[in-house]
């Protein structure tokens, strides 16, 4: 439905000012990526990968520099029109899974449909609930599933507008490794087969590896590693 993008981030900035006290986090961070690519993010705690996740995700404005995603500068539109595009163009993914309690799979996978309207995505929902091997949980609800489940719901969640841009803060943090692996395996076709750019923070070197390009930030600056 939306179509394919591409992400450039040049020159920007972020400041934090606490009182007295002023932290330029990012400092003139410049990377891009290409339609369908995946970027990993590393570096170490406070180095402000989250921070940047944020700015992607047209969460927080920069201090200075531009962000482009598929050819639109967010800063330029309307706050309406931001959230629209946020909610249209723009998937996140968490190390907590933040699905709702009361909600089933199915019903957690169909909130960010229900801001703006739109044609009908529960036959989507169970598509991706599917895809990611839910096909018999769609009527679970968060306390009966595991973690590993859970964020798969998040994971057919983030991808159900048919975002450009997949956004991903640690998205196995939390996880054993095996079920790390399995989320992981999930994220990386479907970012394939829905053709997103994906941007993922993390401190697993593994997880790092299995993107196209790796860019690390240390002390305010991000060079492609
Ligand atoms: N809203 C804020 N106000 C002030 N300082 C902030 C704010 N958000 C983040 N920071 C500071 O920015 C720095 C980077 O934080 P960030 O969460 O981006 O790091 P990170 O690389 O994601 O770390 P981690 O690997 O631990 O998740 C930290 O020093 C933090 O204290
Ligand atoms: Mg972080």
């Amino acid at each position: 439905m939306n179509a394919s993008i591409a992400l450039t981030v040049s020159d920007v900035c972020q400041r934090f000012t606490r009182g007295e006290q002023s932290i330029d986090v990012l400092h003139a961070v410049s990377l891009s990526a290409a339609v369908g690519e995946s970027l990993a993010l590393v570096g170490p705690s406070g180095s402000g990968k989250s921070t940047l996740l944020h700015l992607l995700g047209t969460l927080e404005k920069p201090t200075a520099g531009q962000i482009a995603i598929g050819g639109q500068d967010p800063n330029a539109l309307s706050e309406p029109e931001l959230a629209r595009f946020r909610n249209e163009q723009i998937g996140f993914i968490f190390q907590s899974h933040h699905l709702l309690p009361q909600y089933s799979a199915l019903d957690n996978t169909l909130v960010p449909t229900l801001a703006f309207p739109q044609e009908s995505r529960a036959n989507r929902a169970r598509d991706l609930l599917t895809a990611v091997g839910l096909a018999q949980r769609l009527k679970h609800r968060p306390a009966e599933l595991s973690g590993g489940e859970c964020q798969r719901v998040a994971v057919a969640r983030a991808l159900i507008n048919r975002p450009g841009l997949l956004l991903c803060d640690e998205p196995t943090g939390s996880l054993d490794r095996q079920t790390a692996t399995t989320v992981a395996d999930l994220l990386f076709t479907l970012h394939r087969s829905e053709d997103t750019v994906l941007v993922i923070a993390t401190h697993d070197p593994e997880l790092a590896e299995r993107c196209d390009r790796r860019f690390a930030l240390r002390e305010g600056t991000c060079v492609e590693v």
